[in-house]
């Protein structure tokens, strides 16, 4: 099929849009961003400056008390009022999920959608703890009509060895004709009073756009699960050396997976899977402790939208993984109607548990070794569920598969920030050039939706 380069443009402008960015993330690329005092709203926050030398980590601002915190919201142009979206309303659900599928992206003709589900947003925006007036919306006056959004969810992060009783805040949405008019800090601002009334004054939360200040920065990893078919739809170009056959070939997965024992996580595994991922996870500076509850939530509440698999050996737990679905609508295609979409999700292994230093050469290698066999199995689990590419990022201990793999570098970057708390730099897993960092790999090992 002939290659249309203004669809493909627009498919590698919306996978870009996976990292939850604008369309000018690919100009505020790592290097470049505005000078601190130009960032009329952000300089007035609790953020560190670019060029703050961290020595003692911690909250920038701690002596704020709830009782301190107005009661009221900021006053919006008399054309639009607050609400709390309760998402339980099935009528009030899909006002979020339509303001996001039609708005998140940024082509006039939306030729391409996000589809995000009912159930995605049942599954990511009611975590264990969450509260309905976190979800905070703006609607028009007269018609009622969501026109944006924002939501804030109840987390524990660790960072580094403190633990910071905090939020994530997530799916940042304004409607397209109300962009540039400064309502994105009205919103913020709205958010953090809410969540500061619960003595919370800690947040994380990513963007593509480079604000002040990024606590680390990881870069997006695609893998071709489907060649042809991104190829068909313009996501993908042919090589100029290079023929359909050929990429066809490279992109093609094993019929079936090649780990022994690997079958999907079940209720009964939770106890040892939540130890083995805690285990796993303190080798990482950034990440999200989670209690039961929302281990359970996160990984087994939702059969659609998330998957998670484990190896058994000799009845013990070594691995688990897990990945999640978030696919694209694809408009006026006569084709194809969707591209499935995975997202590597949490994993955890015990291959290097006998060696104390994470960067032990044997370690490393039974490591690299364990999780190249076991990413390309959930490949193959995702390529069985239709879905036609795979994502990754470069954070966790990911650089140690993501090359071996097949997964190509993308050209979104997704900028992790603390809000109200100072950090040093976290690695995340990118060398200088940019490229995967298989030696150090990153130290983020939290992964946000
Ligand atoms: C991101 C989005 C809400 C920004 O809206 P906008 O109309 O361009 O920006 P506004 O005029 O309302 O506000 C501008 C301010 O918000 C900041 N801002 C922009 N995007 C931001 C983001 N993703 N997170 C936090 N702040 C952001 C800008 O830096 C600017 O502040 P500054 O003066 O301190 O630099 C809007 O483009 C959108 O809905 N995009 C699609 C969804 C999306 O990408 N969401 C972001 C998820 S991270």
């Amino acid at each position: 099929m002939a290659q249309d380069p203004d669809q493909a443009k627009k498919l590698q402008e919306l996978l870009k849009m996976l990292s939850l960015s604008q369309n000018d993330a690919s100009k505020l690329t790592q290097p470049q961003r505005k000078q601190f005092e130009e960032y009329k709203f952000w300089k007035t926050q609790p953020v560190p400056r670019f060029d703050d030398e961290v020595e003692d980590e911690g909250p920038i601002n701690s002596s704020q008390r709830p009782e301190n915190i107005p009661n009221e919201p900021l006053p919006l142009l008399s054309e639009f009022e607050w609400c709390t979206v309760d998402i339980t309303d099935p009528h009030q659900l899909e006002d979020v999920f339509v303001l996001l599928n039609e708005n998140y992206v940024e082509d006039q003709d939306a030729t391409f959608r996000f589809n995000y589900s009912r159930e995605f947003f049942n599954w990511s925006l009611k975590p264990p703890g969450w509260r309905k007036d976190w979800h905070v919306g703006v609607r028009t006056r007269q018609s009622k009509r969501l026109v944006a959004f924002i939501s804030a969810v109840p987390a524990t992060l660790r960072v580094r060895t403190k633990l910071v009783k905090s939020v994530e805040i997530n799916f940042l949405c304004i409607h397209k004709k109300l962009r540039s008019k400064r309502l994105t800090p009205i919103l913020i601002k709205e958010v953090t009073r809410r969540v500061n009334k619960q003595d919370i004054w800690q947040a994380l939360y990513t963007a593509g756009v480079v604000l002040p200040s990024p606590a680390a920065t990881c870069r997006y990893a695609h893998r071709p699960l489907n060649w042809s078919k991104l190829y068909e739809v313009g996501f993908t170009g042919l090589p100029a050396n290079a023929s359909k056959t050929q990429m066809i070939a490279k992109y093609t997965l094993p019929k079936e997976i090649d780990t022994p024992g690997l079958r999907p996580l079940e209720e009964k595994d939770l106890d040892e899977v939540y130890d083995l991922l805690e285990k796993y996870q303190s080798r990482f500076d950034l990440v999200q402790v989670f209690t039961k509850e929302e281990f359970r939530h996160l990984l087994l509440s939702s059969t659609s939208v998330v998957y998670s698999y484990v190896v058994e050996s000799n009845n013990k737990i070594t691995d688990f993984v897990s990945f999640y679905s978030l696919p694209f609508t694809v408009l006026n295609n006569p084709h194809y109607k969707e591209l499935g979409i995975g997202y590597l999700f949490y994993y955890a292994s015990d291959a290097d548990f006998d060696y104390s230093d994470r960067y032990d050469s044997e370690g490393s290698l039974k490591l690299k070794k364990r999780l190249n066999r076991l990413i390309s199995d959930v490949c193959i689990k995702a390529r069985d569920l239709k879905m036609d590419v795979f994502n990754a990022m470069s954070c966790q201990d990911n650089s140690l598969f993501l090359d071996d793999l097949k997964f190509g570098p993308g050209d979104g970057f997704l900028n992790f920030y603390l809000f109200n708390y100072r950090v040093r730099p976290i690695l995340g897993g990118l060398r200088k050039d940019n490229s995967f960092d298989a030696e150090k790999r990153s130290n983020v090992g939290v992964v946000m939706l």
